[in-house]
């Protein structure tokens, strides 16, 4: 989507360990007109895929992932973060390794808010390993829920979680695609 790679090649710096910062328009301050028009393009590509809702993990997955849910005008859950969990019977949860901070969380959904004939759509800021990715799905299977495609606003496609979501058969949508930082610039991949 090229408004959003101008976007990045004006704000974004890439910053040590291969990571872009976006905190102007992403990450920290909000773009509500740019999330809007990513919502929308996101509804777009996923328009014929019979999403009933829309998943995500708190706190910056949840500005794309509501103005997707607003354009498809299905429910957005976003699955939530502790440290451990105790008392989880109303709760499908999963583990979530962050490689950035090295660091294990446990994420959660309430049980009511997926039924078995739900099929859903989940939505992150980053795909970079996949792990958030990966918690998403394994509570999709747990729930025996339906996960018709996975959309992205910014995957960087040399590390692992692109190949993840491609092998395990599902749509992926990356709205911006990196390939490489060269010097500190973003290469953007071509397809
Ligand atoms: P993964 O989910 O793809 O495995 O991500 P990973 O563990 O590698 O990264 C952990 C956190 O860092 C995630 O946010 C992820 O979105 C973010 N992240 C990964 N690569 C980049 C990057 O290049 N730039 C930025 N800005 N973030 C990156 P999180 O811990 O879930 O935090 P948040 O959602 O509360 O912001
Ligand atoms: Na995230
Ligand atoms: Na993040």
């Amino acid at each position: 989507m090229k408004l959003l790679e101008d976007r990045i090649r004006q704000d974004g710096t890439v910053l040590p360990g291969n990571v872009l910062k976006v905190d102007n328009f992403l990450n920290h301050q909000v773009d509500p007109q740019l999330m809007d028009q990513l919502g929308a393009e996101f509804a777009r590509r996923f328009a014929d895929a019979g999403i009933t809702k829309i998943l995500t993990v708190e706190s910056s997955g949840i500005a794309p992932a509501v103005m997707t849910g607003l354009h498809l005008q299905v429910p957005v859950i976003f699955a939530r973060k502790h440290k451990s969990l105790t008392l989880t019977d109303h709760l499908y949860t999963a583990k979530v390794f962050s490689y950035t901070k090295q660091v294990n969380n446990d994420i959660s959904i309430d049980r009511r808010f997926l039924n078995p004939d739900d099929r859903v759509l989940i939505i992150d800021d980053f795909l970079a390993n996949g792990q958030a990715v990966q918690g998403l799905l394994d509570i999709a299977r747990t729930a025996q829920i339906e996960v018709a495609g996975v959309g992205v606003v910014i995957e960087k496609r040399f590390q692992k979680g692109h190949k993840m979501v491609i092998d395990a058969g599902i749509q992926l949508e990356a709205l911006a695609s990196i390939a490489a930082f060269e010097n500190n610039t973003v290469t953007f991949a071509e397809d």
